[in-house]
């Protein structure tokens, strides 16, 4: 089996294809007693004969219902000064070096050099060593800012203070922090994207364990002593929903931690909260004053649509699955310092003596409450919510939720969708940045700027490579509307756009066999060369014009696109159809 498709799990539908095959057959299973055994008095009796009449058929999915969502038209014009454009990446899927220069390993080497596994990692893109070609290619896009992360090993080789700094981390920091600020960019530094010092893994479980706040504050205060001098923009932790669930509850990434749905996963959340809040005090408390940066997380926002706005019972669940997948950790952050009630009474009910959603005291709350200067959504789709009773048919809530009741997702049959994407999942919805933002805004009381901190579109590996990539033209022409549709229409206060990603890299479990790279990378190359695909022109082209203004060539190419961007045509077509082929005013 190719190691693609041992597991794909990427952002906020990470789902293998392999692996959601198997769970959906062994969860059939258990679950036909359940549906069969279902007395309650269906409330809705066309939907649910309906979808029982598709299980009974052994059909997984149900019968896909358009949501009233218009499209939108496109709207001409231009960022706020000061935005910042980039690209994010994060350190095990370009770096490589895995054990070069002092590096110790991390959770996810340590799960590519199973035995069966083959470790793309261990190479990469090797950032490592090509930084500073990395960094020409955010200048030659005319990119303003540069996301990536540090590998918390490869600073501190055994996680801990204790164990030692590697020096030799430190220099390769610096000097990628250096470059960039010589190319004008503003580097958007992640402290934890995924990739665990796996010795506390072994040795404390990993964040299973509550002492990992204070790890995690050596190593954020480390950050702030050696980098903050520079760096002015901090995410604490990249989509913590995305490591955990899949590595602690269900235990199909690392650390691969079985078994954890009902509690553990619960309990992990519970110490990645504080342990945000604490690096967020060390920084509000012991570096602010001196260094005037920000620091924020980025959260995965997958935007659950109602199915039927006129009915409060989709609205509710639509509602109901924001708070179990953005509010888990936006509420007690953005929100009053505690979980959002959908979960607290889902999970919890009535259990004072054993909760399994763990309960914060009142000075944690206040602790927590507000520890936030900005947040980063990585804002790739969108699903639609209805309310159901039903066990079936299954789903990616039934599979990743199973505590959220009466919530089921599907997708709508307008919604375009590649058949040469690499995620299977991938529905190209441009406003849910705009209904995501607005739910946000209303619902949290703690106000911030936003950046949208990831976005992009995937295609499969293919040879030869297609470079003319009109469907992430189309995705970027749609999306980078939608985010100025919010500033200019809704008065959001974005700051920010970063495209996943600069070149195509290791997308984890995937490999190379995903990719959404600006730049195509050839893996079969020994210098591993990087080369711009057409999107990576259009994208720069955005970014120096500072989004669509009137009269601009892409402006009046993107126009000319508009509608037939919004049909399945570019993402099914992997040629050069159609639309034609951007090339740009350059
Ligand atoms: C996001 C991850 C990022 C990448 C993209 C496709 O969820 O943060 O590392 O895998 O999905």
């Amino acid at each position: 089996m190719p190691e693609s498709r041992v597991l794909v799990f990427v952002g906020p539908l990470l789902i293998t294809a392999a692996v959601l095959q198997l769970l959906m057959a062994a969860k059939t299973h258990s679950r036909i007693g359940g549906v069969l055994g279902h007395t309650a008095l269906p409330e809705d009796i066309s939907i649910n004969a309906r979808e029982y009449s598709q299980h009974i058929q052994g059909s997984p999915k149900p019968v896909r219902q358009n949501s009233s969502y218009p499209k939108e038209p496109f709207i001409s014009g231009t960022v706020p000064s000061g935005f910042l454009w980039g690209t994010s990446t994060a350190a095990y899927q370009v770096e490589g070096g895995w054990n070069t220069g002092g590096k110790g390993e991390s959770i996810w080497d340590h799960w590519a050099h199973q035995p069966g596994r083959t470790p793309l990692g261990d190479t990469a893109c090797d950032s490592y060593h090509k930084y500073a070609t990395d960094v020409q290619l955010g200048a030659n896009l005319a990119m303003t800012a540069y996301r990536f992360s540090i590998s918390w090993p490869r600073l501190l080789p055994d996680g801990t203070l204790a164990g030692g700094v590697n020096q030799a981390g430190v220099d390769y920091y610096n000097k990628l922090i250096d470059e960039l600020i010589a190319h004008k960019m503003v580097p958007f530094v992640t402290m934890y994207h995924w990739d665990l010092p796996q010795a506390l893994q072994t040795k404390y479980g990993g964040w299973t364990n509550a002492s990992m706040v204070d790890y995690f504050n050596d190593y954020a205060t480390l950050c702030f002593q050696k980098f903050g001098d520079r760096v002015k923009r901090w995410a604490t932790f990249n989509e913590p929903w995305s490591f955990i669930v899949p590595g602690y509850g269900l235990g199909v990434s690392p650390p691969q931690m079985l078994f954890g749905m009902k509690r553990r996963q619960y309990e992990v959340a519970h110490v990645v909260i504080k342990a945000h809040a604490r690096a967020w005090h060390t920084y509000n408390d012991s570096f602010r004053a001196q260094q005037g940066g920000e620091v924020g997380i980025v959260l995965g926002a997958l935007w659950g649509q109602p199915r039927n706005t006129s009915d409060p019972r989709d609205v509710q669940a639509a509602d109901n699955f924001e708070q179990f997948f953005l509010g888990w950790f936006a509420n007690p952050i953005y929100g009053n310092g505690d979980y959002p009630d959908a979960m607290k009474q889902m999970i919890n009910g009535d259990s004072v003596a054993d909760p399994r959603l763990p309960v914060f005291t009142e000075a944690e709350k206040a602790y927590v409450r507000g520890s936030a200067d900005f947040v980063g959504l990585n804002q790739y789709s969108a699903v639609l919510i209805y309310a159901s009773d039903h066990t079936f048919p299954l789903d990616f809530i039934s599979l990743v939720m199973p505590d959220l009741k009466g919530v089921k997702d599907t997708s709508d049959p307008t919604w375009p969708h590649g058949a040469s994407s690499g995620f299977s999942a991938h529905y190209v919805v441009p406003w849910n940045i705009r209904e995501q933002l607005r739910y946000f805004s209303e619902k949290y009381s703690h106000k911030v700027p936003f950046y949208i901190t990831e976005t992009g579109i995937s295609e499969k590996e293919q040879f030869p490579p297609n470079m003319n990539d009109t469907w992430r033209q189309c995705f970027y022409m749609l999306y980078v509307d939608e985010a100025i549709r919010a500033i200019k229409l809704d008065g959001r206060d974005v700051r920010g756009f970063f495209a996943w990603t600069l070149m195509d890299n290791i997308e984890w479990g995937s490999g190379h066999s995903v990719r959404l790279g600006l730049h195509y990378t050839n893996f079969s190359d020994p210098n591993l060369t990087r080369t711009p695909k057409a999107s990576a022109k259009l994208y720069r082209d955005i970014a120096t014009s500072g989004g669509f203004p009137e009269g601009a060539p892409h402006t009046k190419h993107t126009q000319d696109w508009w509608d037939w961007c919004h049909t399945n045509a570019p993402y099914n077509n992997d040629t050069e159809i159609g639309a034609g082929h951007y090339r740009g005013p350059h």
